[in-house]
């Protein structure tokens, strides 16, 4: 039993909110009190990824934010310095959006908490060669429990578990940080005994990067409809000896995943890099799906000779089917 992802006895759940967005502002913000962090990857690993909860007890987003949602944090403390984050250049102060990494009533069940999930940014600067340090994550990542952040929001209507969550079944995608919302929905899934398939499909560039890799296998291990699959870039290679990619598990599942995907109540999710969407799109349009309309002049074949700048990936983007395929990239 973990008392974080799954219900302590006596505790009941809460009903999801309405969807409501920023309550509070750059302008309007709330001093949300860190309470615990721990790190999500392996030790080992040279990425330093972190889950962090904030107190919002007494706060206007308390109980009323959903998983899906993003928070915003505004930058302080010692790296919001533009001679540490040269690239950054120009962005000091303004709020960041993070992901909310916990299910809408929060790590404590009770709405008083929301958790993120952040990745150090750490980088060089390619013209000066000199090392940048991400302003916002690094001072979030390097907050000790009981410090005070201002946060804003919450901000995102499109990328929601739908209204009657037990009655779909999922595909959720993820690349990197982009794992922080499926967290907090498979959760409050698990929790409220959702029955239909759910696959969580996870790229990485290390095996050490997987994270909060203890909760997905716990999960994989008590509920024999969750399907949960590594696509570890750096190590493991696809059938045609590239890096295997989120899109590459599509593939190799394929035979699962097609009749899952015809039928109208599944939904499929993308969340991070925005490279690995046009990928999908390529599958998608492979296997036929009604996901995507292909643009006029083009066939699926097309689609998949398409260059990374085309003219045609914003129009399939806009004509998706946006009611069954959510993304959030960035
Ligand atoms: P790689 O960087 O090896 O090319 P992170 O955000 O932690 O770096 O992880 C992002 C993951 O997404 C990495 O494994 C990265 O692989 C992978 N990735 C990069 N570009 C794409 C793409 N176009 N499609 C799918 N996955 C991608």
């Amino acid at each position: 039993m973990n008392s974080e992802i799954e219900k302590p006895e006596g505790v009941s759940l809460r009903p999801i909110p309405e969807t409501a967005v920023n309550i509070y502002t750059p302008k309007n913000t709330f001093d949300a009190t860190v309470v615990s962090k721990r790190r999500i990857n392996h030790p080992s690993s040279p990425n330093y990824d972190w889950h962090i909860v904030f107190d919002i007890d007494g706060c206007d987003m308390e109980g009323k934010y959903r998983i899906g949602q993003s928070i915003g944090v505004i930058p302080a403390g010692r790296f919001n310095d533009p001679a540490l984050n040269q690239i950054h250049r120009g962005l000091n102060s303004k709020v960041r959006l993070y992901s909310i990494a916990s299910a809408s009533w929060g790590d404590s069940w009770d709405g008083k908490t929301v958790s993120i999930c952040v990745k150090r940014e750490m980088s060089e600067d390619p013209v000066t060669g000199q090392l940048v340090f991400g302003a916002a994550s690094n001072y979030i990542c390097d907050a000790k429990p009981g410090d005070k952040v201002q946060i804003t929001g919450p901000v995102g209507k499109n990328f929601l578990l739908p209204d009657d969550p037990l009655e779909h079944d999922f595909v959720f995608v993820a690349t990197g940080t982009g794992i922080a919302p499926y967290r907090g929905m498979l959760i409050e899934l698990f929790n409220a005994g959702v029955e239909r398939d759910l696959w969580l499909i996870f790229g990485v560039p290390y095996s050490t990067d997987v994270m909060y890799e203890a909760d997905f296998r716990y999960f994989e291990k008590t509920h024999s409809n969750f399907n949960f699959i590594t696509a570890i870039s750096r190590e493991q290679r696809n059938a045609k000896g590239g890096k295997r990619y989120v899109q590459d598990v599509l593939v190799e599942k394929e035979s699962e995943l097609i009749p899952l995907l015809q039928k109208q109540s599944t939904m499929l999710y993308m969340c991070g890099l925005k490279g690995m969407e046009n990928g999908i799109y390529q599958w998608l349009a492979k296997i036929n799906s009604d996901l995507i309309s292909i643009p006029e002049g083009l066939d699926a074949k097309a689609v998949q000779e398409l260059a990374r700048d085309a003219a045609e990936w914003p129009i399939i983007e806009r004509t998706r089917n946006k009611e069954r395929l959510l993304k959030e990239t960035y």
